[in-house]
């Protein structure tokens, strides 16, 4: 099974179930608060530990109960924590509440989470990996070191480029593939991404900024795939959504360990049959990340409701 170094956030989530979203000034009666295991870094380490990817995890947290909760449970999960350095500062936090409809609005506190130097990532070791997936909830100059370290050792990188902000044109280059979701899209590109065709516009601004695959996350839509050859739609799975946190988080995991397992992690072929079993086999990566993105709707709490392979087989073979 592949092997996995996410570096990224790991955070403390603090959830409120609402009817509704509050207004600007508005007070609203919520369900007793929740604290789950979250943070989009360790969210993705999780969600490929229990595809069966062995991974590792690098990051940091305070010295606090939330460092020690968010530390256990990525060990119960088999996520190696030794590269998870403890700081002076707090605990990374997310403000989450989900309304009826299952969507949620996030505010996070960095904490920890904005420590996380270039020194850090030059301790790691990247040549026996198959994949390092970066996310933007530490700081972007470390994110792009990761990702140059990565590619001087051959390394695949994914890019989920959230929360989004404005990217270095080196950063954009350097990812085999850029996730974003439609509001990332949009406002990485400055463009309006609501519908199948805006979205591939907006992606082929990135491919013209030098992106190389473009996988847009759609939420019920499904995703778009988008390379210089190609653009295909995937379409997901109706299920009934409990709560849409770390939907994304499961679709990287998912499609992550896929696309190691199917592609073995190759680079595109140049010859033109070769590429399009390549394009076939990144197709079927997609779809078995949108089955776990599904599955993660389907559960309260971000590190709760990342299915485990057997989960994501089963739900295939009744679809
Ligand atoms: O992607 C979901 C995650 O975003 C939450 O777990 C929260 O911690 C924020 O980072």
């Amino acid at each position: 099974m592949p092997s996995i170094l996410v570096a990224g956030s790991l955070n403390a989530d603090l959830v409120v179930r609402a009817p509704r979203f509050p207004q600007p000034g508005e007070t609203i009666r919520g369900e007793e608060l929740q604290v789950f295991p979250g943070g989009k870094g360790a969210n993705q380490a999780v969600a490929a530990a229990r595809l069966g990817a062995q991974v590792s995890m690098l990051g940091r947290v305070g010295r606090d109960n939330f460092g020690d909760f968010l530390l256990d449970n990525l060990q119960s999960n088999n996520v190696d924590t030794q590269l998870v350095q403890r700081d002076d500062a707090s605990t990374g936090a997310a403000i989450i509440v989900v309304a009826a409809d299952g969507q949620n609005s996030i505010v996070v506190s960095p904490g920890a989470n904005g420590k996380v130097s270039a020194a850090d990532v030059e301790r790691a070791s990247f040549s026996t990996l198959d994949l390092l997936l970066l996310q933007l909830e530490i700081p972007t100059p470390v994110v792009l070191r990761a990702a140059q370290l990565a590619r001087q050792n051959g390394v695949r990188v994914i890019l989920n480029p959230a929360p989004a902000q404005p990217l270095p044109d080196e950063l954009v280059a350097i990812a085999d593939f850029l996730i974003p979701n439609e509001t990332e899209l949009s406002l990485l590109t400055g463009m309006d991404v609501r519908d199948l065709s805006s979205a591939e516009a907006a992606a082929k601004r990135l491919l013209a900024r030098g992106a190389q695959t473009i996988i847009v996350t759609l939420g019920s839509s499904g995703a778009l795939l988008v390379d210089k050859h190609t653009c295909t739609h995937v379409d997901t799975f109706n299920v009934d959504v409990v709560d849409t946190t770390a939907a994304g988080d499961a679709f990287i995991g998912g499609f992550a360990v896929e696309f190691i397992r199917r592609s073995k992690g190759s680079l595109p072929p140049a010859n033109a049959l070769e590429n399009a079993i390549y394009t076939r086999q990144i197709e079927q990566a997609v779809r078995y990340g949108c089955a776990c993105g599904a599955l993660a709707c389907t559960k309260f709490g971000a590190q709760p409701s990342l299915p485990n392979r057997a989960e994501v087989e089963a739900f295939l073979s009744r679809r």
